[in-house]
């Protein structure tokens, strides 16, 4: 295969932990913030799946925002605007995962490879965490561009976020010549649905167990971000 790969980073759940922001979490609730961060997390993603069904958007902002909200009104707590704001900013501050930052490192290096962030977050919350946060900051001239679906007014795994991605990248006539990266299944299947390639990032070392279409599978699982670079060494050989 020629070069001119596209390699397309999804950023919550794959570059970010969204589990890291139970630390932010315990300040207000130390016995319950692993619990409140999880299924503001479920909610957030269940959000986007129903918005999708409806035909109704709202900002990945406000979602999350919501979910918040919700999740914490399941564990009989609230909290005030403010410091709702305030966990609303650090959500734009996330940590990456420990093996990002040596991958990001290594990719720089490998000028054949085009990298962008594509996200169901807003533009403004996906510039943020990858130019300003103190993780991804060091690391966002690997990025030639920062893909969000907010215009597309649709989430993943719906098509259309896809061949947004597509088309922005110049390549919605080569669907096949972008490797998505991604640790999340539905990320995964969608992006396989329309005919792209795709790495799940399976950390937990579970396997593949999403059954969702059971037709669609990744093109490569790896079970840390440092594989990936063989895999499209190999795709680009
Ligand atoms: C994203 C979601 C999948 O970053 O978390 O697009």
């Amino acid at each position: 295969m020629a070069g001119n790969i596209v390699l397309a980073f999804d950023l919550y759940g794959t570059l970010l932990s969204t589990e890291s922001i139970a630390q932010e979490l315990a300040s207000h609730f130390p016995e319950k913030a692993h619990s409140i961060s999880s299924l503001w997390r479920r909610y957030q993603l269940e959000y986007t799946w129903r918005l999708n069904s409806m035909g109704v958007y709202e900002t990945f902002a406000s979602i999350t925002r919501n979910a918040l909200l919700h999740a914490l009104a399941e564990h009989d707590e609230t909290l005030d605007d403010d410091a709702t704001i305030a966990l609303m900013k650090a959500y734009d501050n996330l940590s990456t995962f420990p093996d990002v930052k040596p991958t990001l490192t290594e990719l720089s290096s490998i000028p054949t490879v085009k990298a962008v962030v594509f996200s169901n977050g807003t533009h403004s919350m996906v510039s943020k965490s990858v130019k300003s946060s103190p993780d991804l900051s060091p690391h966002a001239s690997v990025f030639s561009d920062i893909i969000s679906i907010q215009s597309v007014r649709q989430f993943k795994p719906a098509p259309s976020t896809y061949f947004h991605l597509a088309e922005k990248v110049g390549k919605s006539s080569q669907l096949s010549d972008i490797w998505l990266v991604s640790g999340n299944p539905f990320d995964i299947i969608g992006s396989r649905n329309v005919g792209l390639n795709a790495i799940w990032v399976d950390r937990a070392g579970r396997g593949w167990t999403d059954s969702a279409v059971p037709r669609l599978r990744p093109t490569a699982i790896v079970k840390s971000f440092e594989e990936i670079l063989t895999i499209i060494k190999d795709a680009t050989s």
